[in-house]
């Protein structure tokens, strides 16, 4: 027995899981638990949302809500959508509790006392008309590589090279569409240097590791040497950076977020009611500490993570192994979020079981190289093995037994022709074992279906229907042998199909979770005849292909959608009976003032004729309050009211912009007219 911590990459509290997710971190490291925890390992599996930097800033700031609103939000989604995936967490917290802000400003104290930390002043783009330094991805541009004008101040989206916001071509804030000015800031950044003879004699004793993951250190390494990184970034959303001469500064998020593991261990032994169970994996070096990641994320958990570890008074444990996976694509393409290219895990959901889409994402894992997700081929793996291999062994057996045999697990006699049968599964399941181990799931998946089709042609060969009329004693051991393959199928299936195995656990006649059942006791260990059977029903259902072609639809549909964007909606034409929907009115401005948690709201208070009534409008870039008071303006007075950032609005004020919303213009009538008349 061995004792693992293992992890999957914290995601980001700014969107939703997709597939490429799932097949890079989550599913992996789940199937790696679920073969530990019915192998009688010790196993702690953590992750938790990964809550601070740029990405949850912005995407609060587009939504008019608070960064605390962005991350609750998604953080209660994550959670759902693993529960619904069978992706069972022994914890999963979030980096913005206080457990993880003390955590990791102990860990910046450490360094700091032993010398690993450097201050320098650097020049920084910063916007004039926010007043506020412009970090990462609140620059875009032009990517100096590829010339595509939407790259982000961190990467360039379009040929995926890391940047620096200096590289942009024609830089522009994100936040008001500004040239940005060039400021001097200061920031905090981690020697990595000290720790690069240590870093070098570790990952050089990692004989077994991914050569993705070696290869990638020792080159970044081995070309240019190990260079300070700055650690710290000028937000008002993160950890404070512990110092009092940093005011108004936070830990860089990549900073943060590893750290994440600790804490969320620490909240699951407090959880437990045992505030030192986390010492029992973090301090202990027999630990094995796995980190599951995409490989995105291999610089981070490679070499900035362990150096981290290493400059720490803690006696933290290193990384035992990071078996990151290459990408997912989809349909043969890049996924791409912005331009809505990818399978949401709820939308999968919405129209199908957690198990076919678990047992397609570890057939083709992107272990080695990358891998496609295709509905088709989704669709494929899916009736021809799930449904006719796996899932017909299953229904031919049990119902045979249930017709035939009164439900009974009939009684077996072995002779050496059962023997034999028995080795070569027991030989199968030696190799899954060995996969299972090394992280080779594409391979287990492959074998548990070769143990499948072993029972079909058992069945086949040995003809139960003619041995029933024929060989009675014979049809007694044949079956029971099939309902033994059953049962060995069902523990080897649980780590990548763990809701069918269960069921098949118990369609076989198991009560109790098939947790209880371990993997060394599988070989040798036989059914019990007399047994009697449990409730059968159909594991696994064929999928027409027209429900395969409405997803297709439905990807291709959304993300043309997207591309179309907001002008050829636009050009779309409406009826005069929709355009009569909307009660446009003119309204008199009375009160204007900014609305200090948002960087882009004004709060308003307008006359509609004898109504009076408060509407938030983003025009704060665009407006001084005082200038707007007295103004007539055009609103939509019958707009659903709605909170923002916990202030009501109750319309909308109709305005004009140019292309990249760097102009906005509120829209007047050309000569005055009373508040409250119609506009038609
Ligand atoms: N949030 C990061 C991502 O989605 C992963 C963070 S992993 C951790 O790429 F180590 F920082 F936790
Ligand atoms: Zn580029």
């Amino acid at each position: 027995m061995s004792k693992y911590l293992v992890t999957s990459a914290l995601p980001y509290a700014n969107g939703p899981i997709h597939l490429g997710h799932l097949a890079g971190a989550y599913l992996p490291a789940d199937v790696f638990v679920r073969f530990r925890k019915i192998n009688r390992d010790d196993v702690v599996f953590i992750c938790g949302s990964d809550e601070h930097g740029v990405p949850i800033t912005i995407r609060a700031e587009k939504d008019c809500v608070t960064p605390r609103d962005v991350v609750n939000k998604y953080h209660l989604e994550f959670k759902k959508t693993f529960q619904n995936l069978g992706i069972e967490f022994d914890n999963f917290s979030g980096t913005s509790r206080p457990k993880h802000y003390e955590i990791s400003q102990k860990f910046f104290r450490d360094l700091n006392k032993n010398g690993h930390i450097s201050v320098h002043t650097e020049k920084q783009f910063y916007d004039e008309s926010k007043k506020r330094f412009l970090p990462d991805r609140y620059v875009e541009g032009i990517c100096p590589h590829c010339g595509y004008d939407k790259a982000r101040g961190d990467q360039c989206d379009k040929c995926g090279k890391l940047l620096d916001p200096m590289d942009l071509i024609q830089p522009k804030s994100v936040l008001s569409g500004e040239k940005p000015l060039i400021k001097e800031t200061k920031h905090w950044y981690l020697k990595l240097q000290d720790f690069e003879e240590k870093l070098k004699t570790w990952i050089s004793s990692k004989k077994n590791w991914k050569y993705n993951v070696k290869n990638f250190v020792l080159g970044w390494i081995g070309t240019e040497g190990l260079k300070e990184r700055a650690i710290t970034r000028d937000l008002n959303w993160g950890i404070p950076v512990p110092l009092e001469e940093a005011a108004g500064k936070v830990l860089y998020v990549w900073f943060d977020a590893p750290i994440g593991y600790i804490s969320s261990t620490v909240e699951w032994g407090e959880n437990l009611g045992k505030p030192d169970r986390w010492k029992d994996y973090w301090l202990d070096p027999e630990t094995k500490l796995v980190h599951f990641i995409g490989k995105d994320n291999i610089p981070f958990h490679a070499i900035i993570w362990p150096a981290m570890l290493m400059g720490q008074n803690t006696p933290y444990i290193l990384p035992y192994d990071i078996p990151a996976n290459e990408y997912l694509t989809l349909e043969g393409e890049k996924l791409s979020t912005s331009q809505n290219w990818a399978v949401w895990a709820d939308e999968y959901l919405a129209s199908f079981p957690p198990d076919p889409l678990r047992y397609f994402l570890a057939a083709n894992a992107p272990e080695s190289k990358d891998s496609d997700f295709s509905w088709k081929a989704f669709q494929t793996r899916n009736n021809e093995e799930l449904a006719n291999i796996l899932g017909n062994f299953v229904n031919r057996t049990l119902t045979f037994v249930q017709n035939n045999l009164g439900g009974i697990i009939p009684e077996g006699k072995y002779g050496q022709e059962e023997n034999k049968i028995f080795a070569a599964l027991e030989e199968k399941i030696k190799n899954i074992v060995e996969c299972f181990a090394s992280y080779k799931v594409r391979e287990a998946t492959q074998l548990l279906m070769d143990i499948a089709r072993i029972g079909n042609k058992y069945f086949d060969e040995t003809k139960p229907w003619v041995l029933k009329k024929e060989n009675p004693d014979k049809l007694s051991t044949v079956m029971n042998i099939c309902v033994n393959i059953l049962r060995m199928l069902s523990v080897t299936m649980y780590p990548i199909i763990p809701f069918s195995a269960q069921k098949l656990w118990k369609m076989i006649g198991e009560t109790g979770s098939i947790m209880e059942e371990k993997w060394d006791s599988l070989s040798g260990k036989r059914v019990k005849a007399g047994q009697k059977l449990g409730a059968l029903e159909i594991l696994f259902t064929k999928y027409e292909d027209k429900l395969i072609q409405e997803q297709i639809d439905r990807l291709l549909d959304k993300s043309k959608r997207k591309e179309a964007s907001m002008e050829e909606e636009g050009k779309k034409s409406v009826t005069i009976e929709e355009f009569k929907k909307f009660d446009l009115r003119v309204a008199e401005i009375l009160e204007a003032s900014p609305l200090e948690k948002s960087n882009k709201l004004l709060k308003l208070k307008v006359k509609v004729g004898e109504q009076e009534k408060q509407i938030l409008a983003g025009i704060k870039a665009f407006y001084q309050p005082e200038e707007l008071i007295g103004k007539k303006v055009i609103i939509i007075n019958n707009l659903e009211p709605a909170k923002l950032m916990g202030e009501l609005s109750e319309g909308m004020v109709l305005a004009a912009s140019n292309d990249d919303k760097s102009k906005v213009i509120v829209l007047s009538p050309v000569s005055d007219i009373e508040s409250g008349a119609k506009v038609s």
